[in-house]
């Protein structure tokens, strides 16, 4: 039987690899004969993406768009959607220049199109990769049916500083998890068959190494050993690589003094020799023009830099089609080099199908079907209440009795504009649904539990002016109250006292995160943090319900403060997500995929640090620590409570040793030992006792989500063979050493639960 099966696979694979083998040979005589017939003027127009309209992150510098369409000056655009829009410019390149060529459509599609998920950090905190693939593709279905083709995700930056804004957009501080999400992302987008109409070419970003930026200052230097780049910052990028996305996106940083979107080591030498990535490389917004500015030539010569290293397309600087024809014709960059990259380009609209339908099937009526129909709307809540983080819940004040009386606090409460969080481009905020709209909705036939809600706004999210201005120069949308702080505070303080507990819903404005918005301190913002202490006063049980973009110092909050609720940007269902956890019809299951510091001072924060020759010991003075903090983080790695408990047996091992070629299991019995049905991460760490380098202290290598009803206990097993305990080493060989390993098993990375076994 097994046998049977065995050979139909077989002969199911041969049957696949060669009706591949036959697409890409057709594609190559396809590309050949297109190429055959254009100048080299045309074969660098293919290179241009220009952005069309109006863009937040930068200047317009693509000028006279409509005209250079018709020349053949442009590969793609980006920031337009719409099938009416996109219909239009599509018509003109393939009406109106001499070789029909479509063009492609990307955009910033970053957690979601229209319908808005959580954001990247939210849904890393799900730790549910089949229900990220899912939401990829929820995403791709509503994009492509507005027209696009390529969206510029997934971030896979691995970021240690929560300074830096735009750790919003990633998944975390964790090379295991972030590959893991990585992969994730471009099956969702891609399908792994871009000829479906609802796929999008997945974009990895930012190549390489950005979110290292130097004092988590956005667009900063990034300076590291190989070791450091190989074992902890380049595994999600190599996943999403072997994952098959098609396109990778240049970062702003330097890496070996070299920027990034020149570093022919970084583009070809690692990413197509010795990665095999076949896609092509857009450079980030106006990278080759910074180049510039980095101090590594003029024009001409930044331009074959980008063009030697191997970057494809330069996104909006204009370099290429200025520089690239004379470049070439002095020598400086070999024609091939501009072929390979043409051909690349053409390459992926070949995959999309655009030579065979340039509109890839958009219609009115498919764009009205697909953007923001049910299935998409329930997704967002499902994302949004599996994102959240219950970072503190003391004596069960969360969930809610609806039968209080509760107040409702804080600037957040109403809001809608927030709730999208940033880099929802095409999202509209005005659909998103405040909690308070979703209270109503939700308590709509309970009308002595809404009556028994009570409201105040407390203070303004922003005091500060100049920051303010800052925000609302970008889009921020903030305005003070025309009452001023002490009216609110006041008022705030009144309602408090009249409720049984108070709920107060504070955070970020959404502009304090993304990009461009590092900042050098991670605290709510002052008066938030006074109106959180006014509220403590008042002796009423205090629950905080934050909305941000990154991991906050919250050290007097947890010292203080009953229960702490984290839901990052939840997206359009945020409210409704919010009601159903606050009031227990949900139970929170995510867990925090950054580390959440003590005191800003810390930073940077992992989990996955080095042991040091000198661990910090309290008790001793020469041992590496702080003398104003412990260096342990508030929260760690993987930290999230859930309304019920979870309980761990001691870590079993099938084996006390683990053979090359060979594996073992480690197993818990994991209990819910509370009365709530609850789900839980389990997570698996490893920590390599003894290696020719040093070894972190402990490295992610496996988890799982069990949903367990109150009582009920279930065997959690993760199998680990060689390839879990492999590093590259001082040579930079990927390699495994024997010895002893520890393997640890529990609910988040401070775990001490663990067992010993030897790699023979
Ligand atoms: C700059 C950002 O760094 C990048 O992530 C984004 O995709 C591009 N702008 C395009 O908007």
């Amino acid at each position: 039987m097994k046998k049977t099966l065995l050979l139909l696979c077989a002969a199911g694979c041969m049957a696949a690899c060669a009706n591949r083998s036959s697409r890409e040979a057709e594609m190559d005589k396809f590309v050949n004969r297109l190429m055959s017939q254009m100048t080299l003027e045309e074969k660098i127009g293919q290179l241009h993406l220009p952005t069309v309209g109006f863009d937040v992150t930068g200047p317009r510098m693509s000028g006279a768009v409509e005209q250079k369409i018709k020349d053949g000056q442009i590969g793609g655009v980006f920031n337009i959607y719409t099938p009416a829009a996109v219909r239009k410019l599509q018509e003109m390149a393939v009406t109106q220049t001499r070789l029909h060529i479509p063009l492609l459509f990307g955009y910033d599609v970053i957690h979601g199109h229209r319908t808005i998920y959580p954001i990247p950090l939210g849904l890393s905190a799900t730790w549910d990769t089949e229900l990220i693939q899912r939401i990829a593709a929820a995403v791709a279905d509503e994009a492509t049916a507005d027209g696009l083709h390529w969206t510029f995700s997934p971030m896979v930056d691995i970021a240690r500083d929560p300074r830096w804004g735009r750790v919003s957009e990633g998944a975390g501080e964790d090379p295991y998890l972030g590959a893991e999400i990585a992969k994730a992302c471009v099956r969702g987008y891609e399908q792994g068959d871009l000829s479906k109409q609802n796929t999008l070419l997945s974009c990895i970003k930012h190549f390489a190494l950005y979110g290292a930026a130097e004092a988590g200052r956005d667009y900063n230097t990034t300076d590291m050993s190989r070791l450091r780049m190989y074992n902890e910052y380049l595994p999600p990028y190599k996943a999403a690589v072997e994952a098959g996305a098609s396109s990778i996106m240049t970062s702003f940083n330097e890496i070996d003094g070299v920027p990034a979107t020149g570093n022919r080591w970084l583009l070809t030498d690692l990413l197509r020799r010795q990665w095999g990535f076949k896609g092509f490389v857009v450079t980030d917004y106006t990278a080759i023009a910074e180049m510039e500015n980095h101090g590594v030539g003029d024009r001409a010569r930044v331009a074959e830099l980008a063009a030697n290293a191997g970057a494809d397309m330069d996104m909006v600087s204009e370099y290429f089609i200025d520089e690239l024809p004379a470049l070439v014709k002095a020598g400086r960059v070999k024609e091939t080099t501009i072929n390979d990259a043409c051909r690349r380009i053409l390459e992926a609209k070949y995959k999309l199908g655009l030579f065979d339908d340039p509109y890839r099937g958009i219609t009115e009526e498919r764009a009205a079907a697909q953007i923001m129909n049910a299935g998409k709307l329930a997704l967002s809540k499902e994302a949004a209440v599996k994102s959240f983080v219950l970072l503190k819940n003391d004596r069960q004040t969360l969930p809610l009795d609806a039968s209080k009386k509760i107040a409702f606090i804080g600037p957040l409460v109403k809001d809608q504009r927030n709730l999208i969080g940033n880099w929802s481009a095409a999202g509209d905020w005005q659909q998103a649904v405040s909690l308070w709209s979703a209270l109503e909705n939700k308590f709509a036939k309970n009308q002595s539990a809404k009556n028994a809600f009570l409201y105040a706004k407390g203070c303004n999210l922003i005091d500060d002016d100049a920051l303010r201005d800052k925000l609302n120069r970008n889009g921020g949308e903030i305005t003070p109250d025309s009452r001023s702080p002490q009216q609110l505070l006041a008022e705030a303080v009144q309602t408090a006292r009249r409720a049984d507990v108070v709920v107060a819903v504070l955070g970020e404005p959404f502009g304090m995160s993304g990009e461009a918005a590092s900042r050098t301190d991670i605290c709510l913002p002052a008066q938030q943090l006074a109106l959180l202490k006014a509220l403590k006063e008042t002796g009423k049980p205090v629950v905080l319900a934050l909305m941000n973009g990154r991991p906050l110092t919250l050290t007097w909050e947890h010292d203080h403060l009953d229960a702490i609720l984290e839901t990052w940007y939840a997206g359009t269902r945020a409210g409704d997500a919010l009601a159903d956890v606050l009031f227990g019809d949900a139970n929170p299951s995510g867990k925090i995929t950054m580390t959440f510091p003590r005191h800003v001072g810390q930073i940077p924060i992992y989990y996955n640090h080095k042991n040091t020759g000198r661990p910090f010991n309290d008790n001793e003075k020469y041992t590496s620590k702080y003398l104003d903090a412990s260096n342990d983080p508030l929260y760690p790695f993987g930290h999230g409570l859930s309304y019920t408990q979870f309980t761990y047996s001691a870590v079993q091992l099938s084996d006390s040793t683990l053979t090359d070629g060979g594996s073992i299991t480690a197993s818990v019995t994991l209990t819910n030992s509370g009365s709530r049905a609850g789900e839980e991460v389990v997570q698996l760490y490893i920590r390599d006792k003894v290696g020719s380098i040093t070894r972190p202290v402990k490295e992610l290598k496996g988890f799982q989500k069990a949903a367990l009803q109150p009582g009920e206990s279930r065997e959690i097993t993760f199998m680990l063979t060689t390839e879990d305990l492999k590093f590259y080493n001082a040579n930079l060989h990927w390699t495994a050493e024997p010895g002893e390993f520890w393997v640890f098993v529990g609910g988040d990375s401070a775990t001490e639960n663990k067992a010993t076994f030897t790699l023979k």
